[in-house]
């Protein structure tokens, strides 16, 4: 199919009511949202759900994230708001944090995967919510990557992997968030952080008191395990080479990369660490800052795969705020290959 490639800069542009109509009857849009860009289509019709698996590659057991641009929208997906639910939405919504608690009818069983929760969030993208507004329905919106590669941070990345598999794909520029948003399921007591992303930890525990940590957020999860989410059992994120976190200093990382070198490999380190390195080096943001880090993340794992790179050493980012998202994807891409120095 052909896929139309709409540039959109603001929430009051005329193209957005296109975009909106094509949702409405069915179709599928790849949107931006301040996390990475969502592969979109009615939240209530479970063909769209399928055909949203379909682009993907996706499997159908791992449920969609609900997106809605106004709390009114919210109440009729869900059995019930809590107290601590809507304290959340009103600290952080809108903004990259996904609500799970137990849902209602409306929601198709291809949406939820099956589960008896539904995910739900309020993007802070003011055009994201102004299509969720023109298509007058929540919308279901996986990130608009091929299942398994790196989540899309610009309207290049959705078309190198959707061009011809979607109705239309908008472009808005760079994400500025860069990391998937954080989910938090509030279906179980204390609440659980099963996906790290923009909002931390210390700001979900400013509100809730006591959260817990999913343990697959850290490790990998054992053969056979349940996963509290899904998508955590699945290979993610992975560029073709294969990734391995070096944890140590700087020094030690430049001694080890050049003694282990061989032909395609490739260090993937922080700006201004180059130096030293006799390897082809990518760099993803600033050591002692993990926004930039967050930012850029996901465009560095898709570049390895444009260089070739065949084996890849990685700098360990700190866990501190938004970095625990970006080691938590990090270290999924790198298949939890960990070498402490
Ligand atoms: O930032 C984001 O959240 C992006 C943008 C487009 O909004 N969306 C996104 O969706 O990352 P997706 O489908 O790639 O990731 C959703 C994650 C998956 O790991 C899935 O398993 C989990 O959320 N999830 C969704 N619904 C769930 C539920 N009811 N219970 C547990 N996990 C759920
Ligand atoms: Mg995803």
């Amino acid at each position: 199919m052909e896929t139309r490639i709409l540039k959109i800069d603001a929430p009051d542009d005329e193209k957005i009511k296109l975009v909106g109509e094509i949702l409405r009857e069915g179709g599928l849009a790849a949107i931006p949202t301040e996390t990475v860009y969502g592969l979109a289509g009615n939240a209530l019709r479970g063909e769209c759900a399928k055909r949203i698996f379909e682009a993907k590659g996706r499997p159908s057991d791992n449920p969609l994230i609900v997106h809605i641009s106004s709390f009114d929208e919210w109440a009729p997906l869900v059995k019930e708001i809590p107290e601590t639910a809507k304290a959340l939405a009103d600290a952080f919504w809108p903004g990259p944090l996904t609500i799970i608690l137990p849902k209602s009818d409306l929601v198709p069983d291809e949406v939820s995967g099956k589960l008896p929760t539904v995910a739900v969030r309020m993007p802070g993208n003011e055009i994201a919510r102004a299509i969720i507004d023109s298509a007058g329905v929540p919308l279901a919106a996986p990130s608009a990557n091929l299942s398994g590669k790196p989540s899309p941070t610009s309207a290049k990345h959705v078309i190198d992997d959707m061009n011809g598999k979607i109705d239309v794909i908008v472009d808005s520029g760079e994400c500025t968030v860069g990391v998937e948003s954080t989910v938090i399921s509030l279906a179980v007591n204390p609440p659980r952080l099963l996906r790290p992303g923009g909002i931390t930890p210390e700001m979900l525990t400013s509100v809730l008191g006591e959260i817990e940590i999913d343990d697959a957020v850290f490790n990998k999860l054992p053969e056979g395990a349940e996963a509290a989410s899904p998508g955590m059992k699945y290979k993610h994120y992975a560029p073709a080479a294969q990734v391995v976190l070096i944890k140590s200093s700087l020094t030690e990382f430049v001694g080890y990369v050049e003694k282990n070198k061989s032909d395609g490999t490739v260090a993937l380190c922080f700006e201004g660490e180059e130096k030293g390195l006799t390897v082809p080096c990518l760099t993803y943001g600033r050591k002692n800052d993990p926004s930039s880090q967050a930012k850029q993340i996901f465009d560095a794992l898709r570049r390895l795969d444009e260089i070739k790179a065949e084996k890849v050493f990685a700098r360990l980012p700190e866990k501190d705020g938004v970095g625990l998202a970006v080691f938590n994807r990090l270290i999924r891409a790198a298949g939890f290959n960990v070498i402490e120095l």
